[in-house]
């Protein structure tokens, strides 16, 4: 069978070029790494679960008008996202103390912040993703000033969407990272939510109970990875009913 060109191979996800021009196919790989690929695991189900998970938030920014590049879900594990140039930043928004800030700055995990809160980080492995600041972002390039206001206002609005969605099925968004693509409508630039929105990305956790819905179950060894990211599907009404286990892929021989 012939195999699309592969464009990029990252820890979570592959990228193979899309049918038409413009378009990349996104592929979710059930791969789970934490602390810089340090810790790696393959959780059986987690790349379904998480392509499921990214098309109903981005669906949902797209309906309110919070451009991403997601257009449409392919399988089980593939969507067809908008080609585009990748702003080498992670933007992380946080509404409470957890993991790096938490360390960083003495606070409780669980400490509700005054404001939102957001971030930069230089996306690079090598470097293990420093923190940046808005300085260093200008002064060597990686996004303009014009740049970096579209970013913080895109932030912003996927913070708003997402704590709303989350809080409707009893979950708080603690913290979130995205990154940010360029895209190009003729002579005009634009910015779009990219790469994708899931529990890999968020700190969940549930209203009542605490319990984590998100990747620091594997980070912190706190149990069943899938079991966590189910929830947070079938909270959602993702799941089939009376079915809450992802389908297991069959081999044909
Ligand atoms: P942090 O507290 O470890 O800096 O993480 C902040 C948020 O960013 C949290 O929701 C997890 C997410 N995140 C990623 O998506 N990718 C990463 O590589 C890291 C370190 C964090």
């Amino acid at each position: 069978m012939a195999r699309r060109k592969k464009i990029y191979e990252g820890k979570a996800k592959t990228l193979y070029e899309g049918p038409e021009p413009g378009t990349v196919v996104q592929y979710f790989k059930d791969d789970a790494t934490a602390f810089n690929a340090e810790k790696k695991d393959v959780i059986e189900g987690k790349g379904v679960l998480n392509n499921m998970l990214s098309e109903y938030f981005m669906t949902g920014l797209n309906n309110i008008g919070v451009p991403t590049h997601f257009i449409r879900r392919i399988n089980m594990r593939e969507q067809l996202v908008r080609a585009c140039e990748i702003v080498p930043l992670e933007v992380i928004v946080r509404n409470y103390a957890a993991g790096s800030m938490a360390r960083r700055l003495g606070l409780e995990e669980g400490t509700q912040l005054p404001r939102p809160i957001v971030e930069y980080c230089l996306k690079n492995d090598d470097l293990g993703d420093p923190l940046v600041t808005e300085e260093h972002i200008a002064a060597f390039g990686w996004a303009s000033q014009q740049d970096l206001d579209d970013i913080l206002s895109l932030a912003l609005r996927v913070n708003d969407f997402m704590s709303g969605v989350m809080f409707g099925v009893g979950i708080r968004l603690v913290d979130f990272k995205i990154e940010v693509g360029r895209v190009y409508d003729g002579d005009y630039q634009r910015l779009i939510v990219a790469d994708e929105i899931s529990p890999d990305s968020c700190r969940l956790w549930d209203i009542e109970t605490g319990r984590k819905l998100d990747k620091d179950v594997f980070r912190r060894d706190l149990g069943n990875l899938t079991d966590a990211y189910t929830e947070v599907a079938s909270r959602l009404g993702l799941m089939p009913k009376g079915n809450t286990q992802v389908a297991r892929p069959t081999l044909i021989n």
